[in-house]
């Protein structure tokens, strides 16, 4: 399924009003006693269920918070209880600001020491499966995007630590992929933990492979 935010026409971080006003509107548009198509008014209802049932993704990382500190602490039976990724991550951007380095050992204890702001540096789960920047919207972050299918290197990560799956690549060097560049629209997570930073687009040879600011507008508004 398209992204359902796009279907709506709002961002991840829309909070529930927005999202209902969202629905009704695009319902409206493309009911088809309006004129609209049986195919785009289920679409549209289909985003909405998505978006609405994201409260599963809240009980799924409590439950994933149980299955891990019962690990910690020793109390689990088997590893089935391990339910997805726990993914921290860390905006490329303060990195300079902080004079840290990508590959500096403590890069993340020095993240989860200063005073960074959700935007800049935070945890979150991700469902088994799903791609890394789609379970970061989910979470409620707003991280670079284009085109969502592997063409571009907007939505490019650098993985520290872990591992993620990327099932093709037509753009990345190999240089890249040994850096641990991955792009997070089409990888999901193969690990049980994970550290990325996200928001890559300085590193070298990464803004050639970038779509123009205006296609990524296009292609997260709809418009
Ligand atoms: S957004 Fe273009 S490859 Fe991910």
């Amino acid at each position: 399924m398209d992204n359902p935010f796009e279907i709506l026409g709002i961002g991840p971080e829309a909070d529930e009003e927005e999202i209902v006003q969202a629905y009704r509107q695009r319902v409206k548009q493309t009911h088809p006693d309006q004129g609209g198509s049986v195919d785009a008014f289920q679409q549209v209802k289909r985003a909405y269920e998505e978006i609405k049932n994201g409260d599963s993704v809240e009980k799924f990382a409590l439950e994933y918070q149980r299955a891990k500190r019962a690990h910690e602490d020793g109390n689990v039976e088997d590893e089935e209880t391990q339910v997805g990724t726990h993914i921290e991550y860390l905006n490329y951007e303060v990195l300079d600001d902080y004079g840290w380095g990508l590959h500096d050992d403590d890069l993340f204890e020095n993240a989860a020491a200063a005073d960074l702001s959700a935007e800049d540096y935070g945890e979150f789960i991700a469902p088994p499966n799903e791609n890394v920047l789609k379970a970061a919207e989910r979470s409620g972050q707003r991280w670079p995007f284009a085109c969502r299918g592997g063409a571009c290197a907007n939505c490019a990560v650098v993985v520290v630590e872990g591992e993620m799956e990327m099932p093709s690549n037509h753009i990345l060097s190999s240089e890249m992929m040994d850096e641990g560049v991955r792009l997070s629209c089409i990888s999901a997570p193969k690990t049980d933990e994970l550290k990325i930073v996200y928001n890559i687009k300085h590193l070298p040879g990464l803004d050639e492979l970038r779509l123009p600011a205006q296609q990524v507008k296009k292609a997260y508004l709809g418009k």
